[in-house]
């Protein structure tokens, strides 16, 4: 699997590249090479612009996860999952409640993919509840359980299966840490500053400090960084507060 359990703070930062299209995506490509760790190129992203996105960080030494949430059945998501390999992308994530067959089809094709063209795993990650989902919601599609609940289980059944880790909630990150140990990779979305009110649709937010204490691998950010005044001097800012939240991981 490729080695990107780097301890250098700005590694840590997933910038979220929701650009209107390959213009736009390509200067925040220029701008952020090198300050931060990875780019997320999600579904509208690719599906717009396609594979040459990923060419074009790859391109400048910077790393990819692709955030296209594959959920189907176990021989189609293995066969998409090649076509990751295929693009060098260093993460990408799958649906945990395709169930635990498609997920170690999936590492399984994965490993022998990149074993085949020479080349390093990707990180294979576990999506397990939507963010978007509450209890309601879930009891309306038949599950009787709670959002808490379903997160541990199949972000158990993850990780079983061969998965590397999981795209968790801020607020999931403490019991999944403390159940699913130190090497499961935590990668987490919903981060906001703790000075400012949050004006947009993340509801439940942390601070990149309190997400990185707490035990997040990786945090993601978007629009805190692409709609700041000076998204730079942004990127520095939270790149500090992941430097602050691992001395304070540390101090544990
Ligand atoms: O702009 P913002 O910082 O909210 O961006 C967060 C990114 O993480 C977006 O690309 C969003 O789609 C993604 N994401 C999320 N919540 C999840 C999973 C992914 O916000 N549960």
């Amino acid at each position: 699997m490729k080695n990107i359990s780097s301890r250098e703070p700005a590694d840590k930062l997933i910038f979220a590249l929701d650009a209107a299209g390959y213009e736009e995506a390509l200067s925040w490509i220029e701008l952020l090479s090198g300050h931060v760790g990875m780019f997320k190129v999600g579904k509208e992203l690719f599906t717009s612009v396609g594979p040459k996105i990923v060419e074009s960080i790859k391109q400048k030494g910077s790393r990819v996860f692709l955030d296209l949430k594959f959920h189907d059945i176990p021989n189609t998501v293995a066969r998409a999952a090649e076509a990751a390999v295929g693009l060098n992308v260093d993460m990408f994530n799958i649906h945990a409640s395709g169930g635990a067959r498609m997920i170690r089809e999936t590492v399984d094709a994965v490993a022998a993919c990149a074993e085949k063209r020479g080349i390093e795993s990707p990180v294979v990650l576990a999506v397990t509840v939507l963010t978007s989902l509450n209890n309601s919601d879930l009891a309306e599609i038949g599950f009787e359980t709670t959002t808490n609940d379903l997160v541990l289980r199949l972000a158990k059944m993850a990780q079983k299966s061969g998965a590397s880790g999981v795209v968790a909630s801020p607020q999931d990150i403490v019991a999944l840490r403390r159940d699913l140990g130190e090497d499961f990779v935590i990668v987490t979305p919903g981060i906001r500053s703790a000075d400012e009110p949050v004006k947009d649709d993340q509801k439940r937010t942390l601070s990149a400090f309190e997400a990185i204490q707490a035990g997040a691998d990786y945090i993601v950010v978007g629009r805190p960084i692409r709609q700041a005044k000076d998204p730079l001097t942004a990127c520095r800012r939270i790149s500090q507060e992941i430097a602050d939240g691992l001395a304070c991981q540390n101090s544990i």
